[in-house]
């Protein structure tokens, strides 16, 4: 697929059928992520991609959404803020680096036919003890992974006018 159809074609998915994710799309997906800028290059970052049903549900304990339950896999998105680069004022940049990396995972798996929804409304400490991540890693995202069953109309966006000015 064209990157800009790729892009105009992917939506956040909360209703998924059970088939298995293909190996080879998987491994392009994770490639995609491997190739995502970070920061001084630090790369601050680690993946979980779950299929097991155990850890599945024990994620679906810490997120609400009953939805979640029937995606054949959840992706984790583990950061390290203390290694992440530091701003001038001395916060970490892991939510950047760890956005970036993550929404290249989204967008590749939108390319393989794959569907994906970001999810942040959980309780990092919590996701972490559930998933046996430990500090300094925490759980910053997650998101299903898997065929959607429904795809839902596009989402309004604001207008160009609203977000660009162009300064010549
Ligand atoms: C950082 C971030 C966190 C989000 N967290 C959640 C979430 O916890 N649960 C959820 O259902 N959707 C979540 N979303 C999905 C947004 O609701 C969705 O991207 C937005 O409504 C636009 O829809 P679209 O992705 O289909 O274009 C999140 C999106 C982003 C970028």
């Amino acid at each position: 697929m064209d990157f800009y159809d790729v892009v105009k074609s992917r939506r956040s998915i909360r209703s998924y059928k059970s088939d298995a994710i293909d190996r080879e799309a998987l491994g392009r997906i994770c490639e995609a992520v491997r190739w995502a800028p970070s920061a001084c290059n630090i790369q601050p970052w680690m993946f979980r991609i779950v299929l097991n049903r155990e850890i599945r549900n024990n994620i679906c304990s810490v997120y609400k959404g009953e939805w979640l339950k029937k995606a054949p896999g959840i992706v984790l998105a583990l950061g390290n803020r203390d290694v992440a680069w530091k701003r001038v004022e001395g916060n970490s940049i892991i939510d950047v680096d760890i956005g970036i990396a993550m929404e290249h995972l989204i967008l590749a798996a939108a390319a393989e036919g794959l569907s994906t929804c970001w999810i942040c409304a959980f309780d990092v400490k919590k996701m972490g003890s559930v998933t046996g991540v430990l500090p300094p890693w925490e759980v910053l995202a997650i998101s299903p992974l898997g065929k959607a069953a429904q795809i839902p109309d596009a989402p309004k966006r604001k207008p160009s006018e609203e977000i660009f000015k162009i300064i010549e």
